[in-house]
């Protein structure tokens, strides 16, 4: 039985009882995750679920985990805490833990031990699994688990309910093969597993048609899609088929690992017009030293050599990053190297994160004698050199026109926000009517987190 079958058995048993259950899903962490979520509500509404976005009202709460810093993890513990009330007051509430967490084996003990009223655990490889660990729970009422690896995730065919309807996240390939020292994904989400080009095409192809103006591709390191097909094909050549499309939309993908951007990466966004002139890459640290620690396979040099390839093709090209504040041992030395790279570079945004202990890293066995005074030091450090950088950039925006579309009301009254090509927020005066709208603004003024215009078109 595949999951299309449990779904059917689930949806049938749920007919049968006259019963039409409320399902509330929350995911965390990265984009990847959300698109996840987003499978996952499709599975329930294919079961016969109602969906709400007020968990107090769900019949059954899914929490999709993220388990990539230690916050991340006990904020997760915080909400599932929380939902011991809930079950008090509905013993027939039904609790699902999934995602990265649940991959990993001292989560699921903690999760036994301490949280006893979850019903339900899987970890990112079972995910198709969901329907059946949902009807075997259904049977047994006891506690259902399946936190297994496995080579691959069969996701193909699935439906997905998305939240928006301008921007969809499309991935193409899940995993990571790079083993970063500090990062726990590679362990989480299993190897590197590409999706063939003529199902990616067609999704793409379905949600332009359905007025989607944004496609986000997404893969952990999206520059090594293709290398595993029995056909290979290039992260390059997928772009360019991509950007052939019929339709009025962009392109935006991350993350792209600087080890694995080519020249002809850069070569093709400046060539396709569908592609946005910005590139998230992330740096993690500007010093030589820790970025071996860190097992990143590129120095500074190469990394310089991409930024100023790319500036070089693309003079107003935009560039983010993220960067990782405190490796084990990391010295005021190897972080002002940082600093001299975010000025060097120029980045217009940057996510910047105090390091995190992950358990089974190479890391976590790493000796680190900083102490986390200096860490948060130097973390508020970055922010402020970022601020005056970013602030010091977007003045180059100023009188230029940028492609925005609209997502959001602004905090102000009468404006509204959105991202422009260059992943730059925009605010200009208009009504909400315009949210899920690609326009031309022309910007007036800049300030150093976003950027303000009028729309001319
Ligand atoms: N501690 C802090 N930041 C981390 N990241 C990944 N693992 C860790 C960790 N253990 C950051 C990296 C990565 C981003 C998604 O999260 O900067 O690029
Ligand atoms: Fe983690 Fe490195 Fe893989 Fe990114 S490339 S997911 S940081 S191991």
């Amino acid at each position: 039985m595949d999951f299309h079958d449990y779904i059917n058995k689930v949806r049938e048993r749920f007919q049968r009882s006259d019963f039409a259950p409320l399902a509330y899903v929350h995911s965390y962490g990265c984009q990847q995750n959300v698109s996840d979520g987003e499978k996952i509500l499709g599975m329930l509404a294919d079961m016969g679920c109602g969906i709400t976005d007020d968990r107090s009202s769900a019949d059954i709460i899914i929490l999709n985990t993220c388990a990539v810093r230690e916050n991340a993890e006990e904020k997760v513990f915080g909400n599932i805490g929380e939902l011991k009330r809930l079950k008090e007051q509905n013993p027939d509430l039904i609790i699902g833990v999934c995602g990265c967490m649940p991959q990993q084996k001292h989560i699921v003990e903690r999760i036994r031990r301490s949280y006893k009223y979850v019903d339900i655990v899987f970890g990112t490889f079972a995910i198709a699994d969901f329907p059946k660990l949902l009807s075997e729970h259904l049977e047994s009422r006891k506690f259902t688990e399946d936190t297994e690896e496995r080579n691959s995730v069969p996701t193909e065919g699935m439906r997905v309910i998305r939240s928006c309807f301008y921007k969809a996240s499309v991935p193409i390939m899940y995993g990571c093969n790079n083993f970063c020292t500090y990062c726990i994904v590679p362990y989480v989400r299993g190897r590197e597993h590409s999706r063939l080009p003529e199902d990616i095409l067609n999704e793409i192809n379905g949600l332009v048609s359905d007025g989607c103006k944004e496609i986000m591709l997404l893969g952990q390191n999206v520059n090594s899609y293709g290398k595993n097909l029995d056909e290979p094909v290039s992260f390059s050549e997928l772009l360019r088929r991509i950007n052939a499309l019929d339709g009025d939309f962009r392109i935006r993908f991350m993350t792209s690992h600087p080890k694995d951007v080519t020249f002809e990466l850069i070569d093709t966004i400046a060539q396709c017009d569908k592609i946005c002139k910005h590139l998230h890459l992330p740096l993690q640290s500007g010093s030589d030293r820790i970025l071996t620690a860190m097992n990143r396979h590129y120095d500074l040099q190469k990394y310089m050599d991409t930024v100023n390839y790319a500036r070089e093709k693309m003079p107003q090209f935009s560039l983010s990053t993220d960067i990782i504040v405190g490796f084990p041992n990391e010295t005021y030395d190897d972080f002002l190297m940082t600093l001299d790279t975010v000025k060097k570079v120029g980045y217009d945004n940057i996510f910047s994160f105090i390091y995190s202990k992950r358990k089974g890293t190479k890391a976590a066995e790493m000796e680190d004698n900083t102490s986390d005074e200096d860490k948060s030091k130097w973390f508020r450090e970055l922010l402020e050199v970022q601020r005056n950088v970013a602030e010091e950039n977007y003045k180059r925006f100023e009188g230029r026109v940028m492609t925005v579309l609209f997502d959001g009301e602004s905090r102000r009254s009468g404006y509204i926000s959105g991202k422009s090509d260059e992943f730059i927020i925009v605010e200009a005066k208009g009504s909400t009517e315009l949210i899920g709208q690609m326009k031309k603004v022309k910007i007036t003024s800049t300030r150093y987190w976003a950027v303000e215009g009028e729309i001319i078109d």
